[in-house]
C-alpha cells in the first residue's frame, strides 16, 4: 500500500545534502559574518559515508521514493561525489537523478558525473552582471565561469538544464528581466525564486520578497508569457512558456503561494537525519540507527513511522506565530 502522511501526501521525491560545506558564501543562504573562518562545519566523522547514504536511499525508494535529489551546501565539495551518484543511479526503481549545484567547479567534472549516472544538474545563478553577482557570493566569483558550466552541462547531456535564480527587493531586482532574455535565448529554463525565511541567519523580512505576481508581471511587459501545466504533481515550479513559442520559464512562489498540499518531499541531511520539511525543526536519527546496527526493515519502519505521522506545512502557516521559531540552516538541511 502506497505510504501517505496525515494530509496524504506520498512520498515521492528524497533531497539529500552530502554536505553542509560551501565555497561560496551568498548572502540570503551562508553569510560571511555567520560562517566566518571560525564557524564549526559537521566533523568528518558525524557526515553519512557514501554506503550509508546508498543503504538510506535504497530504504527510501522501496517506500515509494522515485526521484532523488543530490544538495548541500555544494555537493561538490564531497571528494568522490562520482563514485555516491554511481551507487544511487544502480538502485531499481530510482528514475529520476537530480544535483543542484553553484556551477563553480572545474569543467570536466561533468563528463565524470554524467558517466556516474547523474541525469539532470541546476544550476544557481543570482544576476548576469559581476558587480551583483559579486556581490551576492561573496567570494568574487564570476558570472561567466557559472554560465560556461550551464552550457558545458548542456552539452554533457545533463539537461534540460534548470537556473534557479532568488530575488531579493533591491538587491537583484533589477538582474531578473537580464536573466530572462539570456536564459530564453540559450535555452535554458530560469526558475524566479521568492526569497524565504529559511534557517535564522539571513535576517529574511517579508519586504525583501519580491513576490511571483510582481516577477510574472516584470517579464510579461517586456516577454509576454502564458501558464503552462505543471509536469507532475507536487511540482514546485508555476511553469510558463513564451508567447512568442521560444522557451519555458518558472516562478517557485514558496512564500506567497505555498505549494505544501502536494508537498512530497523527504530531506536527509548530511549527518544523517530526517527531515519532514524544510523549515522542520529537528529530524529522526536515521545515522544512529545506522550505526547501531538497525536491519533494512528497522529502518523501513521508522521511516514509515515518521511520514506516517507528517503534518508539515509551514509555508502555508507562515505567520507571526510560526515566525519565531528555530529553524535549521538550508545549507545543512538542503536547498
Ligand atoms: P525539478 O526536479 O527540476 O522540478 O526541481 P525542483 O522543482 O525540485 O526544484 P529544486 O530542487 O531546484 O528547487 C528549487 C528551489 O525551490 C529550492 O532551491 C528552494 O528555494 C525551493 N524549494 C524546493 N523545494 C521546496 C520545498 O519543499 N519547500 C519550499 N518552501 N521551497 C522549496
Ligand atoms: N530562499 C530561497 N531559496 C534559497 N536557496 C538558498 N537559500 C534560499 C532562500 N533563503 C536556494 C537557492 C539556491 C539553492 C541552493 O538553495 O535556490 O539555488
Ligand atoms: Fe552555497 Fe548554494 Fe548556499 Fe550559495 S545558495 S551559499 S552556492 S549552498
Ligand atoms: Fe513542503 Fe515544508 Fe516546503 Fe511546505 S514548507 S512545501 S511542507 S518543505
Amino acid at each position: 500500500m502506497e505510504l501517505l502522511d496525515t494530509l496524504n501526501r506520498p512520498l515521492h521525491d528524497l533531497r539529500i545534502s552530502v554536505t553542509d560545506r560551501c565555497n561560496f558564501r551568498c548572502t540570503y543562504c551562508m553569510p560571511s559574518e555567520i560562517f566566518g573562518r571560525d564557524y564549526q562545519f559537521m566533523p568528518q566523522d558525524q557526515l553519512l559515508s557514501f554506503e550509508e547514504i546508498e543503504r538510506l536511499a535504497r530504504v527510501f525508494v522501496g517506500l515509494g521514493a522515485r526521484k532523488l535529489r543530490l544538495t548541500g551546501g555544494e555537493p561538490l565539495m564531497r571528494r568522490d561525489l562520482e563514485s555516491l551518484i554511481s551507487q544511487l543511479a544502480a538502485i531499481p526503481g530510482v528514475e529520476d537523478l537530480a544535483m543542484t549545484t553553484n556551477g563553480s567547479f572545474p569543467l570536466a567534472r561533468l563528463e565524470s558525473l554524467k558517466a556516474a549516472g547523474l541525469k539532470r544538474v541546476s544550476v544557481s545563478l543570482d544576476a548576469l552582471d559581476d558587480e551583483t553577482f559579486m556581490r551576492m557570493n561573496d567570494v568574487d566569483f564570476p558570472v561567466q565561469r557559472v554560465l560556461d558550466w550551464v552550457e558545458a552541462s548542456a552539452a554533457a547531456g545533463l539537461g534540460p538544464v534548470k537556473v534557479n535564480m532568488v530575488v531579493q527587493r533591491g538587491v537583484n531586482e533589477q538582474a531578473v528581466l537580464p536573466m530572462a532574455r539570456y536564459f530564453k535565448e540559450k535555452g535554458h529554463i530560469l526558475r524566479l525564486i521568492e526569497y524565504m525565511d529559511v534557517g535564522a541567519s539571513n535576517g529574511w523580512r517579508l519586504d525583501d520578497v519580491v513576490s511571483a505576481r510582481e516577477l510574472r508581471d516584470l517579464i510579461h511587459a517586456e516577454l509576454p508569457i502564458e501558464p503552462l501545466e505543471p509536469n507532475y504533481r507536487g511540482e514546485v515550479a508555476n511553469r510558463y512558456r513564451y508567447l512568442d513559442g521560444e522557451g519555458e520559464i518558472g516562478i517557485i512562489a514558496s512564500v506567497s503561494q505555498p505549494f505544501c498540499g502536494d508537498c512530497s518531499r523527504a530531506r536527509l541531511s548530511a549527518d544523517g537525519k530526517l527531515y519532514t520539511c524544510l523549515f522542520a525543526i529537528g529530524g529522526a536519527d536515521l545515522r544512529s540507527m545506522l550505526r547501531e546496527g538497525a536491519s533494512d526493515d528497522e529502518l523501513t519502519e521508522a521511516i514509515r513511522g515518521v511520514w506516517q505521522k507528517r503534518a508539515d506545512r509551514y509555508s502555508e502557516l507562515r505567520s507571526a506565530a510560526t515566525r519565531d521559531l528555530p529553524k535549521v540552516e538550508m545549507s545543512y538541511i538542503g536547498g
